[in-house]
């Protein structure tokens, strides 16, 4: 499931790829830090020694990884390679490019899968979700973080004008894309969240999830353990 086009996703972050960081501390407040830092803190529980981070980016959760884990190897792909080229600007050794679709790596090569941001806009969801499933070792653990939409119904409608009305218009000065941001409110709308994720996740071959929901919904963090 999932209709994103990897070309239109793959030219949007190109474009931004420069401004990307700048506009995601500006239009989240800075409350972006926060989220990838709880994200890398659910990550360290298991103590894992080689870690992936899935559509790193601009590299900025492998970069919170690598502050919480010191011991652990940490590799961070992306299929955009101008958005790797930001992510070399912090000097994380071990970068490449490659899609989620079909990662370069064996069975059960990695304690823990990060992706922050990313699984959304990959072109299917099921089929990335089974890629990470699959690099899992038994007893691994995969974190996934992404925009949700609000439960509660006032804050829901405020946060979609915000998302359809302000957010195209900020993000095109900030990042002189309007479209990518654009994009980025459709993207969010069509995302599954809460259970529906949850259910997406077991499907791909977890043995546990759960789901915590972020600054009242704005975000989710998905948490699934496969069985030692
Ligand atoms: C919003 S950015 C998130 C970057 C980073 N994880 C962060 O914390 O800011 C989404 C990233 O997903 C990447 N991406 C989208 N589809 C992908 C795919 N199929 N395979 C690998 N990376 C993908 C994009 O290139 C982009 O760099």
């Amino acid at each position: 499931m999932s209709d994103q086009d990897p070309a239109f996703v793959r030219s949007a972050f190109s474009a931004i790829a420069p401004r990307y960081v700048v506009a995601n501390h500006v239009l989240s407040l800075g409350i972006d830090v926060l989220w990838r830092r709880h994200t890398a803190r659910v990550a360290s529980e298991i103590n894992p020694r080689r870690i992936l981070d899935l559509a790193t980016g601009s590299g900025d959760l492998a970069a919170t990884l690598r502050s919480r884990c010191p011991e652990a190897e940490i590799v961070g792909a992306d299929f955009c390679a101008p958005m790797l080229k930001e992510a070399r600007k912090r000097n994380l050794p071990a970068l490449l490019v490659a899609d989620g679709l079909a990662l370069p790596f064996a069975d059960g090569v990695f304690d823990v899968v990060t992706v922050a941001w990313g699984l959304r806009n990959m072109a299917s969801w099921s089929v990335a979700l089974s890629e990470m499933r699959r690099v899992l070792r038994p007893g691994g653990r995969l974190a996934v973080l992404d925009f949700s939409l609000p439960t509660r119904p006032l804050l829901r409608s405020a946060y979609r004008w915000y998302l359809h009305r302000l957010l195209p218009t900020l993000g095109g000065w900030i990042a002189g894309d309007r479209e990518a941001y654009r994009y980025l409110g459709e993207s969010i709308e069509r995302f599954p969240a809460g259970q529906a994720m949850c259910d997406l996740i077991q499907e791909a071959g977890f043995d546990t999830v759960r789901a915590e929901p972020l600054m009242a919904g704005i975000s989710s963090l998905y948490v699934a353990d496969v069985a030692p």
